[in-house]
């Protein structure tokens, strides 16, 4: 009998033990300061408070409830103005109130309004931030530091807090993760699903690839068929262009309202939405609708395999240009981006060199071969200028892969990096800004466990966790501290040939995202493999409870 209350009294003790947070997340912030001998316990009824005559603080306080209860099953009660809440959301840094008067006139980094702090102590826990999007990045590290209870231990639970404090702001202005929906169409609901998980790593851009020859997926209202048909393909080839198809129609595209629903979306959650229109190359979805902008005239079949068309829109056709204008102001309606991206990747010159509007334009800009610019690149580069002028007259700036540097670009453009690092340090070195993405540490539709057998098919290569962890976008040995302020940040790349489903889109994302999260936020001095590996599990159970699938094995 003794032995029996003895048993019932430990499973009580355990029971009522509350479950303590861990500040150690992924990204790992930049300073914690704990004392872990004293705790603040959370329980059901306790109350946030926030401004109430602030909507976007409401919003965010809401956020905070709603992960609070998804992870712990904790019911907090919304006490906007109660000073005496568990958790209180304020607007600016402790450490800036103190330093005002030195901090007077000195204008603040984009990172540096992206800073926050947290400190728990026994009148509950702070949040701060020097602007909105820093108190939704504290909401979410409190959120990433909760123990992920069991859902019959949810009703009950107490967190326990260790005090502490924590101040943190990003490494890099930039942090950026890209989604070809071209090759695979993907819902809506999807792409917000996608987005959650960027905010929930910190990242703060969206390159959402519109463009290709399988599809062409933003509607433009002036070209209605554009869209309708351009994004349908009368089936695929099944795997790495095997000669083999699957009979099936595929298409879907997104309508400029969901669009816009989109950057409401991520911008409720700190993110920006780049747009990408890929030209000229990558176009045969937009040939099949109009020949005409062809420079053999087709038809062009929406491309059913895998790779790069031959067929790419004609430079020497002045419907073109005119084409490229209608559908990049519809574009620039659509995405308030300061960004644009015009894509410029891998557009084969063969047709161009045949073609006689082509070669007759390029007599016309009196483009002569110089043994280092082909006359066909510098055609290519004569239409990046025009769409670079179009765009700044628009107030944004243009983002091109890395082959727009080829011909020379001009002062505002962007290079991102994704034939290795190359160009990045080229552009950086001729004082352009860059975006890192080289292929072999951030193309995560590589495979990332060795052993292919058992993962679901892939384009190829090879790109584990620990590779895209290793990845250091300043290239520091190659560029003077001058120079490597050009580099805006890095990104991930996901392109989705033969990723057709959600769950091997999050399969593919996680848990690279992760790696490449503590490349974007963290000092390259905070990064440690080992220590990040020991962090990974707890993000495991988060992505468990939200209900998105992941890669398990880390290498
Ligand atoms: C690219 O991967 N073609 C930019
Ligand atoms: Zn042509």
């Amino acid at each position: 009998m003794k032995k029996i209350l003895f048993v019932i009294a430990m499973l009580c003790a355990s029971a009522a033990q509350a479950q303590k947070a861990d500040y150690r997340i992924i990204p790992l912030p930049k300073t914690v300061q704990m004392d872990s001998t004293r705790v603040f316990n959370l329980t059901s009824g306790m109350g946030i408070a926030y401004d109430a005559s602030d909507p976007e603080m409401a919003r965010n306080a809401q956020f905070l409830r709603q992960w609070v209860e998804e992870l712990t099953g904790i019911s907090l009660k919304m006490t906007p103005d109660d000073k005496n809440a568990a958790i209180r959301l304020c607007l600016g840094l402790p450490t800036d109130k103190k330093a005002k008067k030195a901090k007077k006139g000195v204008s603040l980094t984009e990172q540096q309004q992206e800073a926050y702090a947290i400190t728990v102590n026994d009148k509950g826990i702070a949040l701060y931030g020097r602007k909105q999007v820093g108190l939704f990045r504290a909401a979410q590290t409190l959120r990433k530091a909760l123990p992920v209870v069991a859902v019959e231990k949810a009703k009950a639970a107490e967190i326990a807090f260790p005090f502490v404090t924590i101040q943190d702001e990003p490494r890099f202005s930039y942090r950026g993760a890209h989604f070809d929906t071209a090759r695979h169409f993907f819902t809506v609901d999807v792409i917000k699903k996608y987005l959650d998980l960027l905010a929930l790593h910190g990242c703060n851009q969206f390159h959402w690839h519109f463009t290709e020859d399988q599809g062409w997926r933003f509607e433009v209202k002036a070209l209605p068929e554009l869209a309708k048909k351009g994004s349908v393909r009368e089936q695929t080839v099944v795997g790495r262009n095997s000669g083999v198809y699957d009979g099936q129609r595929y298409g879907g595209y997104y309508t400029q309202e969901q669009c816009r629903e989109i950057v409401n979306y991520a911008a409720e959650r700190y993110i920006n939405v780049i747009p990408e229109i890929d030209l000229p190359g990558h176009m045969q979805g937009a040939l099949h609708v109009y020949p005409n902008l062809g420079c053999t005239g087709g038809p062009y079949p929406v491309w059913q395999i895998w790779g790069v068309s031959r067929d790419v829109l004609c430079a020497g056709n002045p419907e073109t240009m005119t084409f490229l204008k209608t559908v990049m102001g519809e574009l620039c309606d659509v995405f308030p981006s300061k960004f644009i991206h015009i894509g410029g990747d891998e557009c084969p010159k063969a047709r161009w060199k045949e073609c006689p509007k082509c070669q007759a334009k390029a007599k016309e800009l009196g483009l002569v071969d110089d043994g280092k610019h082909s006359i066909e690149n510098q055609l290519q580069t004569w239409i990046n200028h025009q769409m670079e002028a179009f765009l700044k007259e628009r107030g944004r700036d243009m983002i091109g892969w890395d082959e727009v540097l080829e011909g020379g670009l001009t002062e505002g453009g962007i290079v991102m990096s994704w034939r290795g690092i190359k160009g990045g340090i080229e552009a950086a070195r001729q004082h352009h800004r860059v975006i890192m993405t080289p292929t072999d540490y951030c193309y995560i539709d590589y495979y990332q466990l060795k052993e292919q057998w058992g993962q679901p098919l892939a384009i190829g290569g090879y790109l584990p966790v620990s590779k895209v962890y290793s990845f250091e976008p300043l290239v520091p040995d190659q560029l003077s501290d001058e120079e490597q302020k050009y580099i805006l940040g890095p990104q991930v790349n996901l392109w989705t040939e033969y990723v057709a489903y959600p769950q091997h889109v999050f399969y593919m994302l996680l848990p690279r995202l992760d790696a490449i999260s503590e490349v974007q936020w963290c000092r390259s001095d905070q990064k440690d493999f080992d220590d990040f590996k020991a962090r990974l599990p707890h993000m495991k159970q988060i992505y468990d409870r939200i209900g998105v699938n992941y890669c398990n094995g880390v290498e």
